[in-house]
């Protein structure tokens, strides 16, 4: 069994907070174990639930339209979430449960070691660009310990904010030129690759 596969059963019967009495399933995530590129959303929602995979709502229809922007399928990328567990009538997560789901995303972040992580909304922003704000930083790449950290609006705000879908589309396509940029550049980890990434700002 592979270890991606062993921390997925972990997490199915996870009992670490109380969203584990109220769920039908967790969701662990899904894709390729190999993956490039990482998406972290923020939490399961009915859907999710009913099935335990990540995204196969409305919200996972408009992620799909967005990934075949750039060519790709969700097979091909790994998904998941903050948190594993729906929180009941779709609140939104709380610091606690937020914490201790932590070492699960943390698990599959080591295992998978991905390139990029492009963070799906403001609780995933938050994990990894603590203090900033979505409407500043989305689109915008920053490099860190060899990983790529890019920021996004979620793709259920643009569909609740039509006005949105442009932006978020916009800053999917320019995940190819990141991922370029960073194959192109053995040196890729010095500081001045750094600014230039921050360099997409929209
Ligand atoms: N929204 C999320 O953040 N994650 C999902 O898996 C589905 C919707």
């Amino acid at each position: 069994m592979s270890a991606l596969i062993e921390l997925g059963e972990q997490i199915r019967h996870c009992q670490k907070c109380e969203l584990a009495r109220y769920r039908n399933r967790a969701v662990p995530g899904e894709g390729s174990e190999n993956a490039d590129i990482m998406f972290i959303g923020e939490a399961p929602g009915w859907h999710e639930d009913q099935q335990g995979r990540p995204f196969v709502g409305p919200a996972g229809k408009f992620l799909e339209e967005l990934l075949s922007l750039i060519d790709m399928k969700r097979q091909q990328v790994y998904i998941a979430n903050v948190i594993k567990c729906r929180p009941q009538g779709n609140r939104d997560p709380l610091p606690h449960e937020i914490l201790t789901c932590r070492l699960w995303l943390e698990r599959q972040i080591e295992i998978i070691n991905p390139q990029i992580i492009v963070t799906l909304g403001r609780y995933s922003m938050a994990l990894f660009f603590p203090q900033k704000s979505i409407g500043k930083i989305h689109g915008t790449a920053e490099k860190r310990d060899g990983v790529i950290y890019y920021a996004m609006y979620h793709p259920a705000a643009a569909l609740h904010q039509q006005s949105l879908r442009e932006t978020i589309k916009a800053d999917m396509l320019r995940i190819p030129q990141i991922i370029a940029q960073l194959k192109n550049t053995p040196e890729a980890d010095k500081e001045p690759e750094i600014r230039q990434l921050n360099m997409f700002e929209v």
